[in-house]
């Protein structure tokens, strides 16, 4: 049986692999090749080196384990680091037989810009603009979240278009839409450049859960959070399910949201998703997520073709 999926042009062994946020050093990418992952996926990172939130920042949900909360504020080591590592980290996924895709968060169209010719310089294979990062606080404020921006999604996609080599495949992070209509909107941006793939979906924003004792689950942004984990499940399923039918064939749709198990994966596959990513399973369990996720997807595939027959 084949399980092999596309990548925005690119063949995948299998399609699971993680999603960004996981991965953020040298040392993540070489658990990662180690791991039965498909590809490697490193950010996402920023211009600046950024310490991330204090205090609890990744938490699930206490009484059923049916939701996680993050708030981390994109800790990672900035673009001077990724200037000098982001070759190693690729030439360590090659070795592996992996591609490796690098998650780059802009606070502007420019920084998108120059996030992306720092992964196109280090050979990497996918560049993914996270346009739906929900932590982001800048003075007490938050920051707006540039999927809901059509505008703004244009403009980024067209800049990135002029800079970046053909060789780089470019894909797009968003977050989930609760209104189709701007869902729509941003699959045509999505389509006004050289976009191969799209990655949906991000957290959905400020999300809030409560201790048993009554106290908040996370500490920064007063506890609102980005939700994630299994909750998260069927908008992701929904939201692919849209942007399969909105975009041409030859742009990829990545299935990211609420994935613990093979059916899961076996489920986002039949709304359309090519490879699927995974965020909290990760976190919770290790590298070990990914052979045991992909040995109940292989059973899940076999049982729905043998009960067909
Ligand atoms: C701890 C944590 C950190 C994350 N950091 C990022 C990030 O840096 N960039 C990004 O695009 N998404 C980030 N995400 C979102 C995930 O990539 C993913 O879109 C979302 O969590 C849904 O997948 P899941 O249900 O498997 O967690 C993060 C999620 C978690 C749980």
């Amino acid at each position: 049986m084949e399980f092999g999926v596309n990548l925005a042009g690119l063949q995948l062994e299998h399609p699971i692999m993680n999603a960004a946020g996981t991965c953020k050093r040298a040392e993540d990418v070489e658990k990662l090749a180690n791991s039965a992952a498909a590809a490697i996926m490193v950010g996402s990172g920023t211009m600046a080196a950024r310490t991330g939130n204090e205090g609890n920042v990744y938490e699930m949900d206490p009484v059923r384990g049916a939701y996680s909360l993050n708030s981390l504020g994109l800790p990672n080591p900035g673009r001077l680091y990724y200037e000098q590592e982001l070759p190693r980290m690729t030439q360590t996924a090659h070795d592996a037989g992996k591609p490796l895709i690098f998650s780059g968060a802009g606070f502007s169209p420019e920084e998108y810009v120059i996030l992306g010719q720092v992964a196109d310089a280090a050979g990497v294979d996918v560049y993914e603009a996270n346009l739906g990062c929900p932590n982001v606080w800048d003075g007490g404020k938050q920051k707006r979240i540039a999927s809901f921006e059509p505008t703004l999604v244009r403009e980024i996609v067209l800049r990135l278009q002029t800079v970046l080599s053909p060789r780089i495949r470019l894909v797009l992070k968003v977050s989930p839409f609760s209104d189709p209509v701007l869902l729509e909107q941003i699959a045509i941006e999505a389509q006004s450049g050289r976009v191969a793939g799209v990655a949906c979906i991000n957290a959905f924003a400020n999300g809030f859960g409560l201790r048993l004792d009554g106290n908040r689950l996370i500490t920064p942004g007063d506890g609102l959070a980005g939700l994630a984990g299994p909750a998260l499940k069927p908008i992701g399923l929904g939201q692919v399910k849209q942007w399969r039918k909105l975009l041409p064939e030859t742009i990829t749709v990545i299935g990211i949201g609420g994935i613990s198990t093979g059916c899961d994966v076996w489920e986002y596959q039949q709304v359309g998703a090519g490879p699927v990513a995974i965020a909290t399973a990760y976190a919770n369990r290790g590298e070990k997520v990914f052979s045991q996720i992909l040995q109940e997807y292989v059973d899940t595939v076999e049982q729905k073709a043998e009960a067909s027959v």
